[in-house]
């Protein structure tokens, strides 16, 4: 080994830690922003980080390039470990470039999906970028092509999270868009197609970075992002605590932990909870924390849709997806932008070898022109088709409404829900019963008096578990305060389910 080579081995990976030069670091800095490799240290594990291609420069000689050359071009690859278990990473530098992309940064990125998906490990992308190298032109966008064709060909094998750390705009925001999760920065994070400047050529419209395409725009409003974050950090821990929850790949179950909270504990309280009058709310996430191990929900889009409730959580120390309407908003109906939510949120549980717990109180779909004109049918069946084609346990517990169409959509018995029970307080019929007598007994639905007799009726009959009961469309009625030992005993039965499904390319799931 001569020392010259060592020298200069060492003066390279000084050059591709400096990234863009000090001068760039503080105006990183001066932001709120972390640096790329900064964002590394909090993600991952203490001394864990492997770097991959450390030396890789691009071969662009446009445009004054040739002079332009930085170690690592503009984005830090590599694999470490969260909670001990390992995970490919990249994260782009903006000091380099804005971060933008090249063919060979391209090119590392690709690298490191490819080892994942061969050795069934998530990737976790830290994007910060100014989009597509745009002295390199098309050989950039062909970079861009190839990870997206990762992305799709990941999906449902590896978890795949993005966190958005900065601008990200034109075609790139297409590859956080086809990964699992995306977690944004407040303040310092934006995704648009295109940026304000070109909102105001084509539309005349003036809007600001933030009102386009901000985090809470995507939290709040579009539903594009899962989660916005105060800051660098705060985004970084909330990508190790939700990898807690997952599997290293669909090949595996996802990680269990000794319960620390008793699997048979009571929670009197719920058998408080639903009120008398069957149109008053409650909050519906009490009954999750009572359900689950103490303090382990992790939700995913709390901002958005907020009338179904999603999210990771543990129970009996088992990894399960909640899925749980919530009377407090809407009164928990199902409108479009809750059934994509839960849909997508299905689908990335069955995929990973989550078990699904859904808890139901729902008065039905959303009625009305703008859902009927948004397509609220299509999305609808979304759900329908995520709760269908889901093969893994499937746990019901019907709280108070199960009414209509989304009685049925809402991980029923006849989707081959495993598990489904009722509280005494559930209302299992086709509609509520005001809405009922006024349409089968329509002659006396002027007269209030005979209308609320019909009512009465109707709810004699279907307001309670019994109908569906009888029926055995509903296991058991379980008390609320043993619910959380039926339901963990339920799961514990249901580990080594297997289902066979017909061969098939793929399904066709109304998009
Ligand atoms: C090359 C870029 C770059 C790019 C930024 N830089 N974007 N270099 N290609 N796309 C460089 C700048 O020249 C500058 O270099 C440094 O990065 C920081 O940029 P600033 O403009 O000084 O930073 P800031 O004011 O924070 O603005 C950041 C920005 C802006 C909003 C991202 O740079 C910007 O609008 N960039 C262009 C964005 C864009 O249109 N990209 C193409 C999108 S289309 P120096 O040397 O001064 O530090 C696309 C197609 C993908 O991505 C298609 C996939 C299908």
């Amino acid at each position: 080994m001569t020392s010259s080579i060592v020298t200069m081995l060492e003066e390279k990976r000084e050059a591709a830690r400096l990234g863009g030069g000090q001068k760039r670091v503080d105006t990183q800095h001066g932001k709120g922003k972390l640096t790329a490799r900064e964002r590394l240290t909090v993600l991952l594990d203490e001394h864990s980080f492997e770097e991959w291609d450390m030396f890789v420069e691009h071969r662009c000689t446009d445009f004054g390039m040739a002079d332009m050359t930085i170690p690592g071009d503009g984005v830090v690859t590599g694999y470490g470990t969260i909670h001990g278990r390992p995970v490919f990473v990249f994260s782009q530098d903006f000091t380099v470039l804005g971060g933008s992309l090249s063919e060979t940064h391209a090119a590392k990125i690709v690298k490191v999906m490819d080892q994942a998906m061969k050795s069934g490990i998530p990737v976790i992308g830290l994007n910060d970028s100014g989009g597509a190298r745009i002295q390199e032109g098309v050989a950039s966008l062909g970079g861009y092509a190839e990870v997206f064709q990762r992305n799709v060909d990941a999906s449902g094998v590896v978890p795949q999270i993005s966190v958005i750390m900065g601008p990200c705009a034109g075609g790139a925001v297409y590859s956080p868009a086809m990964t699992d999760f995306i977690f944004m920065v407040e303040g310092s994070s934006y995704m648009y197609v295109t940026g304000p400047d070109v909102v105001k050529t084509v539309t005349h419209e003036e809007v600001s970075h933030d009102d386009l395409g901000g985090a809470l725009t995507h939290t709040r409003k579009s539903g594009v992002a899962h989660k916005a974050y105060r800051d660098d950090i705060a985004a970084l821990m909330g990508v190790r605590a939700l990898m807690s929850y997952l599997p290293q790949s669909s090949a595996e179950k996802p990680p269990s932990l000794p319960p620390l909270d008793p699997i048979d504990r009571q929670a009197p309280a719920l058998d408080r909870i639903i009120p008398a009058n069957p149109n008053q709310p409650y909050d519906m996430k009490h009954i999750i924390s009572h359900l689950i191990d103490e303090d382990t929900f992790f939700e995913i889009h709390p901002d958005y849709a907020a009338n179904i409730i999603t999210g990771f959580a543990r129970m009996g120390g088992q990894t399960v997806a909640i899925i749980a309407n919530q009377p407090m908003v809407l009164a928990g109906c199902l409108d479009i932008n809750a059934s994509r939510k839960a849909a997508r949120f299905v689908r990335f549980a069955d995929a990973f070898n989550i078990p699904l717990v859904t808890l139901v109180d729902v008065p039905g779909f959303m009625p009305g022109t703008t859902q009927e004109n948004g397509g609220i049918i299509s999305h609808g069946a979304k759900l329908l088709f995520a709760y269908a084609e889901a093969t893994v346990p499937k746990l019901t517990l019907i709280t108070r409404k199960a009414y209509g169409g989304a009685y049925d959509v809402m991980s029923s018995k006849h989707l081959r829900g495993d598990v489904n029970y009722a509280w005494p307080t559930a209302e299992i019929a086709v509609m509520g019963p005001e809405g009922a007598a006024r349409i089968i007994f329509r002659a006396d639905s002027h007269d209030p008096e005979k209308l609320k007799e019909r009512s009465d009726e109707y709810r004699e009959k279907f307001a309670n578990p019994f109908v569906a009961a009888k029926r055995g469309y509903i296991d058991d009625i379980i008390m609320p305060h043993n619910s959380r030992f039926r339901l963990i005993r339920a799961l514990n039965m249901l580990k080594n389910k297997t289902s066979r499904q017909p061969m098939r390319k793929h399904d066709n799931l109304p998009l």
